[in-house]
């Protein structure tokens, strides 16, 4: 009897990793593959790697380390991702027992290099396919999330900003055609998911190949798929963001009330060093035309600090911008030196505890300015789509169409599926997130 084909798969980064790696197990659940839990339960142990920040390959190679014995028994490496994209042919050299190493454009090749494995090949690559047009076709994605259905509509990046090691790892930008974009917002919506997430790296630089829509129309055409509920879109960027994508929010009740907008710093010359290619003022022209919509829509975004020369003035402009847009959510960052970018001939000269501290004040300050946001919505009454529950504080965990996470209680017998809606009334509120009864 033939030994069954298992898999386990673990996944680092951002949504567009958590997303690919849904498809690469739907392309080996077609090939015959079973998903487990554990290294040790596997035939094929797979890592969807990120390389962001950090020392994010070292990571990975003391990973492949901890499990490197169970090599012996017979058990298939494989690094995907971006760490594979950036590390290339290296990793054979310094993991031997990897047999696989394919970045995230490659994966339309998965079957093909598979069978390979399969036959006993090792050393096997998909590394050269980041610079083509052709996108990722996703008959086969297999569905994590029992609430949220991703749809990647644009992969890649052109931007080149100095610091940054995604248009190395995912190549060039390259659009989906708004048609295969509906056609799978439409196969999401029969499956009964209700809230649809648009990806992309810079998910509004999208350029439909057909000419037919611009990312505002696809973003209000994709509200409009009966049975979708809530749409997110997820990473703007400030260089790409237009007038109409508000009016789309404005008029369609489906567009959830929440834009992501990274700004990085509040200083022009540091963003000028960055390669942002905006200003603060700029940017700024931009949060006021989301503030003036007539639906109130949250902002969150990402910070840098520690930029090459960023000086205390450089960072006292991005805390006054921090006070002037009054963020929902701040994902801030102590900068890190990526290998391949431009911004590694700049002196990292800021000290690693100088970095530190420029990071806490930042955080401190931007968690009293929650603290006002979310205790504004005490007494309100509000949509959650629940997520999922914390049975140990007896609470069910959702969110609000501004992203913002809602714990409440629920006078029902039976707790309220993922996916479904209810309506709640906030009673307190905390920095990150609101409290709440169902009505
Ligand atoms: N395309 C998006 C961001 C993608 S990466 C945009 O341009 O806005 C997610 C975030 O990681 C970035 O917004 C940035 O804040 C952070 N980041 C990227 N490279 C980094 C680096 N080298 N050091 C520290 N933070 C970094
Ligand atoms: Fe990286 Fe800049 Fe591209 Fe964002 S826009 S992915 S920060 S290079
Ligand atoms: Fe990381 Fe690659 Fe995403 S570097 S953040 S997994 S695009």
């Amino acid at each position: 009897m033939a030994t069954e084909k298992t898999f386990y798969l673990e996944t680092f980064g951002c949504q567009m990793n958590a997303h690919d790696s849904e498809k690469v197990i739907g392309t080996l659940q077609q090939q015959g593959y079973r998903q487990v839990e554990t290294e040790e339960e596997a035939g094929l142990i797979l890592y969807n790697t990120c390389s962001i920040r950090d020392k994010a390959e070292q990571k990975v190679f003391h990973r492949l380390n901890d499990y490197k014995a169970l090599h012996k028994a017979g058990k298939r490496f494989g690094v995907l991702g971006c760490v594979a994209q950036q590390e290339g042919e290296k990793i054979f050299e310094k993991a031997p027992f990897v047999s696989l190493v394919s970045g995230s454009a490659s994966y339309r090749k998965l079957p093909e290099m598979i069978a390979r494995l399969e036959a006993g090949e090792n050393r096997i690559t998909g590394l050269d396919d980041r610079q083509i047009e052709e996108t990722f076709e996703t008959e086969f994605t297999a569905r994590q999330n029992p609430y949220r259905g991703y749809i990647t509509i644009i992969e890649g990046c052109d931007k080149f900003c100095s610091y940054c090691v995604v248009p190395y790892t995912r190549g060039k930008e390259r659009s989906r055609t708004s048609s295969s974009v509906l056609a799978e917002a439409r196969r999401i919506a029969d499956l009964g998911y209700t809230e649809i997430q648009l990806l992309g790296q810079n998910v509004n630089s999208y350029r439909d190949p057909e000419g037919k829509m611009s990312f505002a129309d696809l973003l209000d055409s994709v509200g409009r798929v009966p049975g979708i509920r809530r749409v997110r879109f997820t990473t703007s960027h400030p260089r790409d963001f237009t007038c109409d994508i508000v009016q789309a929010i404005d008029t369609n009740p489906a567009l959830c009330d929440h834009v992501h907008l990274p700004v990085q710093s509040g200083s022009a010359r540091v963003l000028k060093r960055m390669a942002r290619e905006y200003t603060p003022d700029w940017y700024l022209e931009r949060i006021e035309w989301i503030k003036s919509a007539r639906r109130t829509i949250s902002l969150s975004t990402d910070i840098i600090v520690g930029f090459p020369g960023e000086t205390e003035d450089d960072f006292i402009q991005t805390m006054d911008l921090l006070a002037k847009v009054q963020y929902d959510c701040v994902f801030a960052f102590k900068y890190s030196a990526r290998p391949n970018t431009p911004a590694l001939v700049m002196i990292d000269s800021i000290p690693e505890k100088e970095k530190a501290t420029r990071l806490q004040v930042l955080l401190d300050r931007q968690r009293e300015i929650q603290r006002v946001n979310y205790a504004m919505h005490i007494g309100e009454q509000m949509e959650v789509m629940v997520e999922g529950q914390n049975p140990a504080r007896g609470q069910i965990a959702g969110r609000s169409s501004q992203n913002k996470a809602v714990n409440f209680t629920c006078a029902q017998p039976i707790a309220p599926a993922p996916g479904s809606y209810m309506q709640v009334k906030i009673t307190a509120a905390h920095p990150n997130s609101l409290v709440g009864e169902s009505i």
